[in-house]
């Protein structure tokens, strides 16, 4: 090879996370001696080719698109549209103040009912936002953390009520607090009484629902804040750790929650750099487990990922351009062996997706999954000199990350000290510095502008949903009975304030017809309200 050719190979590339790319030209440049043990096959440990033997000739990643609006009546039509057009698993967004803990009618709520998501005030709600979809045969994720348990237990009620088996249902809370105080801020109560809350439900879930994953410990908002890949990966994992340690701590066997954790990531641009991350993370989560905690369960040992394509690249000019963004993001997560994934709208730099632009956004996974050959194998780009020797390069790096993060004593401590904020806040500086300077091109937006955006239909909120929860909330306290819904609440306080699994005095409450407000504010009497 000439030299001016050679020389335009030698140099160490970065990629979008800054991390140095060693060039690799062929087998002598490559160590592959040991890849035995760091690849394995899909299926075996350490999983850096995926978690099933068979992976998409088995099963099709889970096609789950996040969907919520307006009231439980409209989410439900929603969902099924959502599955009429063929997703294969439910994925709800509740507006801010069922994820803060408010009523429809809390002064809090002015203008967030059903905004970013479904209302849900009480058990009532829940019902509706289910009418007609048997709980026992789908598995619904819902986006949702400092209230989780609340709108868990409203899912066992219906499903319940539905005549489901609660052991056979299956689904996934987010219940990630950790990450509600470093990226997101749906938080309610201060970190450790969250903790418990979150123990608990592991506790509860591994006698009460034993197919129910707790946790799905996100590092997609992460991402979304502005950090790296490489810090995605690690700040998650090291919540993961976190979460492993306060639930052993509260006395519970490894083996008996670890196989119901799983895990979140966001799908950014530079796709093989996502394919490395998603490998990477695979092999961590196996030796953190099996070398840090003892696992030998090897349900325990597998890192089951959701992925969900980044909203932050999505960009309001041009905004067709992001149906290619979008599929080329799900390549990654494809490529990188997800479980379950979901697929951006392009309006949504603009709006929440409209039916037709949320169809088109599960069109995408469709056509990569039925037209792309991409379910006839298993980490296809596994033995790439470039795709081994990248997760090996953020591998390395993420190691540093919770190395540093172990000596402050692990994420709780990294979070108050605000280490963790400090590194997405400089990082998400970088990027943006880039984009201003030109010096990463956003196409549409930096490079190739134009002006003649075309009208687009766009979702409208509709502004009556305030009104009609709160009168739905004045009926429900009018008609239930309000002394056993006293009774229970009191229970609850007495749970919290002690140390009994505070889940099952909740179910009763909310069977009770006991509000998500009146539940939360509860736990606020014995716990406060967190202020960083
Ligand atoms: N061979 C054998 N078995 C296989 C298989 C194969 N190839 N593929 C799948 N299976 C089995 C699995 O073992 C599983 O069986 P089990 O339930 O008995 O264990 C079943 O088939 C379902 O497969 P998965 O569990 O892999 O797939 P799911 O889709 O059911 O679950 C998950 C995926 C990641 C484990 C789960 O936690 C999940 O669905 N997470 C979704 C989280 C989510 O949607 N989050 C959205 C958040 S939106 C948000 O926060 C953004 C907003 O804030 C902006």
């Amino acid at each position: 090879m000439d030299t001016e050719k050679r020389q335009g190979r030698d140099e160490a590339r970065r990629t979008e996370s800054g991390i140095e790319v060693k060039p690799v030209y062929g087998p002598q440049d490559f160590d592959s001696s040991d890849y035995g043990e760091k690849l394995g096959d899909p299926g075996e440990y350490p999983y850096t080719r995926g978690v099933y033997p068979s992976m998409y000739r088995g099963r099709p990643w889970t096609m789950r698109q996040y969907a919520g609006f307006g009231t439980a009546k409209e989410t439900n039509k929603r969902f099924k549209y959502l599955t009429e057009q063929g997703q294969t698993g439910l994925s709800v967004a509740f507006d801010l103040p069922t994820q803060m803990g408010r009523d429809s009618d809390h002064p809090l709520a002015l203008g967030e009912v059903g905004k970013v998501g479904v209302a849900i005030d009480s058990l009532l709600d829940m019902r509706e936002l289910f009418d007609g979809i048997p709980l026992k045969d789908v598995s619904t994720s819902m986006t949702i953390n400092a209230t989780a348990s609340t709108l868990l237990l409203l899912y066992g009620l219906v499903a319940e009520e539905q005549g489901a088996e609660a052991r056979s249902v299956t689904g996934t809370t987010q219940n990630d607090i950790l990450k509600e105080y470093l990226a997101r801020g749906t938080y309610i109560y201060p970190p450790e009484p969250s903790m418990r809350i979150t123990t608990d439900m592991f506790a509860y879930c591994a006698r009460e629902f034993p197919r129910w994953n707790t946790i799905s410990i996100s590092g997609y908002h992460i991402r979304e804040a502005g950090s790296t890949a490489v810090q995605e990966l690690a700040f998650t994992l090291s919540n993961a750790i976190a979460y492993v340690v306060a639930a052993t701590r509260a006395g519970l066997e490894v083996e008996e929650f670890a196989p119901r954790l799983s895990f979140f990531f966001n799908a950014h641009n530079d796709l093989f750099q996502e394919v490395a991350k998603y490998r990477a993370a695979r092999r961590m989560w196996a030796r953190i487990m099996k070398e840090r905690f003892g696992a030998t369960d090897e349900k325990s040992l597998k890192l089951r990922f959701h992925t969900q394509t980044a909203g932050s690249s999505l960009t309001a000019q041009q905004a067709e351009n992001n149906i290619v963004r979008t599929t080329v993001q799900a390549l990654s997560a494809i490529l990188g062996g997800t479980q379950s994934l979901h697929t951006n709208a392009f309006d949504e730099a603009l709006a929440l997706p409209t039916e037709k632009s949320a169809r088109i956004a599960l069109r995408t996974q469709q056509i990569l999954a039925s037209e792309g050959g991409l379910t006839d194998t298993s980490d296809p780009l596994a033995g790439s000199f470039y795709v081994e020797s990248l997760t090996d390069a953020v591998e390395e790096e993420a190691w540093g990350y919770i190395k540093q993060i172990d000596e402050m004593g692990g994420s709780v401590k990294a979070i108050e000290e605000r280490y963790m904020q400090r590194e997405i806040e400089e990082a998400a500086y970088r990027y943006q510095r880039e984009v201003e300077k030109e010096e990463r091109v956003i196409v549409g937006v930096n490079r190739y502008e134009t002006d003649d955006d075309p009208e687009m239909d766009l979702h409208t909120a509709d502004e009556t949903i305030q009104e009609q929860q709160t009168e739905r909330l004045r009926e429900l306290k009018e008609t239930r009975d309000s002394s056993a819904v006293e009774s229970a609440l009191a229970d609850l306080k007495g749970a919290a304030e002690g140390t009994d699994n505070l889940l099952y005095p909740m179910k009763e409450a909310l069977a009770s017809l006991a509000t998500l407000g009146e539940v939360s504010d509860t736990l606020r009497e014995v716990y406060g309200q967190y202020r960083p």
